[in-house]
């Protein structure tokens, strides 16, 4: 059983290649086709086996991609449970535009799971044992997945487990109904969440602060993208910047500062501490290739540069 778990509903394999130019009506020929696993929970238990640490992916997984999925997993050395569903997992298309540097992402809605398909994923959080002190619940739903199934899942889980939830639309305004630990929307997802621009640190902290204050979210961190993040928590609040790096590829930089930030918490840093590792932890994100997410040296060296400013 780990501490740490992480639950994907619409996991993905990613197919990324680069192009030169990207050219409509054409046949174009790709190349530096690769493979990897995704989906926010995948993404996020990967990250954290990247820093050193260990975490259980729970994650749906069917067809020819789930098995492909189940194999990424297996020789990266990332622990999973599978929940097998009827139709095929979905494969996401990245092409990164080698001329202009431009990155295409396609991403595919995913197989539709059924009832019983859904009620399994709930009862593994449910049968969990012990229960995990940190629960990931990460990515979009797939189609046929009710918008308040995240809600539902943490109803099944017990008052011990801390909930990270980070989504986005409609999965995300029901998910903030129930008990979560620590929300991490992005910038736009709280404009949406909140239904008001986000246009300065000042706006940010008082939507975060918003929704504290209706009282079942104890913590929302923001993240700004190259602006870092800004923490709210019920009595306090911290503006972390990001360090300046080498962009290649934002694909991952928001589950790499989940993993990041999860797993600080359960080496016992406290929330503002951990967040900050977060933040190193998606900057070191952003500086690798495609779909690559942290590594490890990156993160640590960045985490030790910002403590000395
Ligand atoms: N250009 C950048 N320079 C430095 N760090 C960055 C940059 N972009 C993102 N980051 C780091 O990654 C973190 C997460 O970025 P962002 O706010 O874009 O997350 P997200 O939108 O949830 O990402 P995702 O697309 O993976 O879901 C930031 O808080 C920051 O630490
Ligand atoms: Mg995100």
């Amino acid at each position: 059983m780990s501490a740490i778990t992480t639950l994907t509903m619409n996991p993905t394999v990613d197919r990324s290649a680069r192009i030169d130019h990207v050219i409509p009506d054409c046949k174009l020929r790709c190349n530096d086709e690769r493979f990897d696993p995704g989906g926010g929970g995948v993404n996020v238990a990967s990250a954290i086996h990247q820093l050193g640490g260990e975490a259980l992916a729970i994650l749906t997984c069917g067809g020819f991609v789930g098995d492909f999925l189940k194999d990424l997993l297996n020789r990266r050395g990332i622990r999973t449970q599978l929940i097998p569903v009827a139709e095929n997992t979905r494969e996401n298309v990245i092409i990164d535009e080698t001329e202009s540097q431009h990155q295409y992402r396609f991403g595919m809605p995913g197989p539709r799971l059924s009832f019983d398909e859904q009620q399994a994923c709930i009862q593994s959080i449910e049968q969990l044992s012990p229960a995990p002190d940190y629960l990931v619940l990460s990515g979009s739903l797939p189609p046929g997945v009710p918008d308040d199934f995240y809600g539902r899942v943490i109803e099944a889980t017990g008052e011990k487990t801390r909930v990270i939830l980070d989504t986005g639309g409609a999965a995300l305004r029901s998910g903030v109904d129930q008990s979560v630990f620590l929300l991490k929307p992005n910038q736009r997802e709280l404009e949406e969440l909140a239904g008001s621009e986000i246009t300065s640190d000042l706006d940010a902290r008082d939507a975060a602060r918003k929704l504290i204050d209706r009282g079942k979210v104890k913590a929302v961190m923001v993240s700004l993208g190259r602006g870092g993040v800004m923490l709210v928590t019920e009595d306090d609040e911290h503006r972390i910047v990001a360090p300046t790096v080498k962009i290649r590829s934002k694909i991952g930089a928001g589950d790499s500062t989940v993993g990041g930030t999860v797993l600080a918490l359960h080496r016992g840093q406290s929330l503002p501490d951990a967040a900050r590792f977060g933040v190193a932890c998606g900057s070191a994100a952003v500086m690798t290739d495609g779909t690559e997410l942290c590594r490890r040296e990156d993160a640590e060296r960045i985490y030790q540069e910002m403590l000395s400013f």
